[in-house]
């Protein structure tokens, strides 16, 4: 019993020094902090687990009960300890402005949970740091945005996938659907014609994009207990989540090796990023490894098919729950394209439209905890000081719904995205695509994809609900967040209708 007291009990003075990072005001030294109410208090070997365990089953979420406890201790830097790993989890716009421009918060943690996402590896660009990720951030974006990215050209692209939304949706005859998962094999064809220059064959992609989201309800932005305690994967292989990752790792490494031994057999016809990539390799250019060409490829899959099936997801969910906003933005479709073929200039004067996809953005934050940053030194945010190699988390999700930026942020309301002129607001306090150096490049596709795609289905089809009850508004949150199951029928408008 003493033992147990001994090794468990944390006084106020241990951890005032097991934590002293989190509590030291600016200029004080870094073991002279003391607990004062930034953080709840860590344990050995389990840090703060069990707590955030137990505010996790009453919050629905770990976002959410990390949230509340920072409400609880009255502040925008919160420290946790995740098993050995320390977390600072950060709030306010000054602050996720200071961790998204200073260079100090530019790096990403190097943590058991991630190497096992990168094949075992540190390659690629979003889980590299450095001169790596500067470097090939800006040869692989500046390569694809030559051969179209982005550009005029990706917009026929989305239109052209589109028909197969478009099919499966006349097919179901106005029964109910879902159309989350062809939107994901949409998005995901059209960035793999850029990045391979093909497709992928469907019963493949979709096998990727159902383990992408169970792997996202297993684990959490911080990597989950797998990360704490990697021998789990040995003792619990499918209860944390070790058989969902290594599966999905076997899938998507399959996709890859197949696509790179054709284009080094030069059987892709056309250009794209993997022949761009081998080409610097003939060049013995250092760091153009075959490792780093996998793991770039791994990024674009991991990254682009989850995040846009679901932001879609949520678009239907909210024209569903608000008819009222459906039916403008049918009325502004309408009266600015008729039912007639558009193209992107076209698009972009809807105004209406663009503020819901904004919206929805912003009210279902998919990226709650935006992408994890490591400090490379010593750093004061919010006069604490932060130490070297300390796991930052953003939060996206609280910054969305702050009520200091946002009138009434439960509601949803696409108009606060509109001026008093009718246009469109040029800056708000929405990142759902984060900011700074390490900002998503994916939002030349994505958002083009989402408004092409939503005027394409309300300019033709009413939304309405399965069977008059509207789905839950609340979605699932784990490493993004996703709606809850759900489906819509899809009902054909007429024009006068
Ligand atoms: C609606 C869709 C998407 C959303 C909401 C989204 C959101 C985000 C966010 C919040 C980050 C973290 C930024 C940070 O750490 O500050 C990120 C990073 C990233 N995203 Fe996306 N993303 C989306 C789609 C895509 C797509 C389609 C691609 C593929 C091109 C992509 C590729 C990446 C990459 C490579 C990074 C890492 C960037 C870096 O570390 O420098 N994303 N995304």
């Amino acid at each position: 019993m003493k033992f147990c007291i001994r090794v468990f009990r944390i006084t106020e003075k241990d951890n005032g020094y097991i934590t002293p990072y989190q509590l030291c005001a600016e200029g004080s030294s870094l073991s002279a902090g003391k607990a004062s109410g930034a953080s709840p208090r860590w344990y050995p070997f389990i840090g703060c687990n069990s707590i955030l365990h137990k505010r996790t089953v009453k919050y629905g979420s770990q976002w959410k009960a990390i949230s509340e406890m920072a409400k609880e201790y009255s502040t925008n830097v919160l420290g946790l300890k995740m098993g050995n790993e320390r977390v600072v989890v950060v709030y306010g716009e000054k602050n996720i402005q200071q961790v998204s421009n200073d260079k100090v918060f530019d790096a990403r943690p190097d943590n058991f949970f991630l190497r096992l996402r990168s094949f075992g590896r540190r390659c690629g660009i979003t889980f590299v740091d450095g001169p790596l990720w500067r470097e090939h951030k800006l040869f692989t974006f500046k390569y694809l945005r030559n051969i179209g990215y982005g550009k005029e050209l990706m917009h026929e692209d989305i239109k052209y996938n589109l028909k197969n939304i478009l099919n499966f949706i006349n097919n179901s005859n106005g029964n109910p659907i879902n159309i989350k998962i062809m939107v994901a094999m949409s998005a995901m064809n059209i960035l793999w014609k850029y990045v391979a220059g093909e497709h992928i064959k469907d019963s493949q992609l979709r096998k990727i994009i159902e383990l992408l989201s169970a792997r996202s309800k297993i684990f959490t932005m911080a990597g989950g207990w797998l990360n704490q305690w990697p021998f789990l994967r040995f003792i619990a292989p499918e209860w944390s989540g070790y058989a969902v990752i290594k599966k999905m790792n076997e899938q998507i490494h399959d996709i890859i090796i197949e696509s790179i031994e054709k284009h080094k057999k030069k059987s892709v016809k056309g250009k794209d990023f993997i022949y761009a990539f081998l080409d610097e390799m003939h060049k013995n250019k250092a760091t153009y490894t075959e490792d780093q060409l996998t793991g770039t490829c791994l990024d674009f899959l991991i990254a682009g098919a989850q995040t846009i099936g679901s932001s879609f997801d949520f678009m239907i969910l909210a024209a569903l729950r608000n008819a009222d906003i459906q039916e403008k933005m049918y009325q502004e479709i309408i009266s600015v394209l008729g039912d007639e073929d558009y193209n992107w200039p076209d698009i972009k004067r809807l105004v209406y439209t663009t503020a819901f996809v904004c919206e929805v953005q912003r009210y279902y934050t998919i990226a709650v905890f935006s992408g994890a940053r490591r400090t490379l030194a010593d750093s004061i945010l919010d006069g604490y000081t932060i130490p070297s190699g300390t796991t930052i988390l953003v939060s996206l999700g609280d910054l969305h719904t702050d009520p200091e930026l946002w009138d009434e942020p439960t509601k949803f309301e696409p108009e606060r995205f509109i001026d008093a002129n009718g246009r469109l607001k040029s800056s708000t306090h929405s990142y759902p695509f984060g900011l700074g150096r390490r900002r998503c490049p994916g939002e030349p596709l994505a958002k083009p994809f989402l408004l092409t795609s939503l005027v394409a289905i309300l300019q033709k089809y009413r939304i309405e609900s399965s069977n008059g009850v509207l789905p839950s508004d609340e979605p699932h949150i784990g490493m993004l967040a996703e709606p809850r199951p759900f489906t819509a029928r899809f009902v054909k408008r007429k024009l006068s209708q």
